[in-house]
């Protein structure tokens, strides 16, 4: 199982290394040409390639695009291409390649980088963010996450930057609403590339299937998975709705993406453009936030109207094991701290 995962990674990431060097890798502006900086470097801005999972209709990808923009007019030649759908691979691909440099950045979610750094895993818990609010309060708070969000540049090349939040997540089935655990029973759910989140799917009820985003579509529709779970914005834009009609509000979980860079190139900027990259990016991430409640309110308006049924579960059936998983999955002091700090922020 494992090594088929690994050879397909390999194959997914040859696939999106050739495609690069097909959409004008040889220009000289990859992150191993600006390889040299280390720290308040000065090269000439570029165009960042940027890999993401979403549609050009997901709040992640209007911000990006935004925060290109952004550096477009602030900085001395930086900028950002977003290359949705995964283009340029999934996210287990895109992590790799930020990482060799041959993609400058990455939207991926927390659980690939729980697979880098098991602290990661903490701001994966079900029940570790109360909401959105919260998690974008512990998140970009330097203080919590400052060593954290560094932890991957020896080992990878790779920054943290950051997160999007990815809203609250339940399940959604394509034969019948779920009130309780028992209605999963011997029921495979999608997840995503995690250990923590196959042992939730059991808490929730069911066996977890990992796959990745993009391949859950044709899952869903040809019963490889009975059932997945995910956000409504992308239960909309990815139009999973058409083949796994019956939301059930489980709100197991708010996730969060990150945005990562490869280190070398975040180095290798000026002062001044390092200055104005961050500016950017913050207000990336608030514009992001703001966006989403609106979208999430479009995207169950939109998959009601595309036949989806939205219904409440039993909470109290799903509590206890859901929280669980905290106890079973910290097993270090830094996680423990960071755990202890997020639920300190908490109103
Ligand atoms: C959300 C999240 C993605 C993630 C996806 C998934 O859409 O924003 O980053 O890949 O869930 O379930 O795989």
């Amino acid at each position: 199982m494992r090594h088929r995962k690994n050879t397909a990674v390999i194959a997914g990431a040859a696939a999106a290394t050739l495609l690069l060097a097909a959409c004008g890798g040889g220009d000289g502006d990859s992150a191993a040409d600006a390889s040299t900086g280390s720290g308040g470097g000065s090269s000439e801005g570029q165009t960042m390639r940027l890999a993401l999972n979403q549609t050009e209709e997901h709040p992640s990808y209007i911000a990006l695009d935004n925060f290109g923009s952004y550096l477009e007019e602030n900085t001395g030649g930086w900028g950002i291409d977003v290359f949705p759908n995964e283009t340029l691979g999934a996210q287990a691909e895109a992590l790799q390649l930020v990482s060799d440099g041959s993609v400058d950045m990455a939207i991926v979610s927390g659980t690939q980088l729980e697979n880098l750094n098991k602290d990661f895993v903490v701001f994966n818990l079900p029940k570790v963010f109360d909401d959105v609010e919260h998690q974008m309060s512990v998140i970009h708070d330097p203080e919590i996450t400052g060593d954290l969000f560094s932890s991957l540049e020896e080992s990878n090349n790779i920054t943290v930057l950051g997160g999007f939040t990815q809203g609250a997540r339940s399940i959604y089935t394509s034969d019948g609403p779920v009130e309780t655990p028992a209605d999963l029973a011997g029921k495979k759910i999608r997840v995503q590339e995690s250990e923590l989140h196959i042992a939730m799917a059991e808490a929730l009820g069911g066996a977890g299937t990992p796959m990745a985003y993009g391949e859950l579509y044709t899952g869903l529709q040809s019963g490889v998975v009975d059932a997945a779970e995910n956000n409504e914005v992308s239960y909309f834009t990815q139009r999973h709705y058409e083949v796994a009609p019956y939301w059930s509000y489980t709100n197991h979980l708010v996730g969060l993406d990150y945005l990562i860079i490869n280190t070398d190139l975040l180095n290798s900027m000026s002062e001044e453009d390092r200055a104005a990259f961050d500016e950017g990016w913050t207000a990336a991430y608030e514009e992001h936030t703001q966006l989403w409640a609106d979208a999430t309110q479009e995207a169950i308006e939109g998959a009601t109207a595309g036949g989806a049924t939205f219904t409440e579960v039993d909470d109290a059936a799903f509590a206890e094991p859901l929280e669980a998983l905290a106890a079973e999955f910290i097993t270090t002091e830094s996680q423990q701290a960071l755990y202890d700090a997020a639920r300190a922020a908490a109103r």
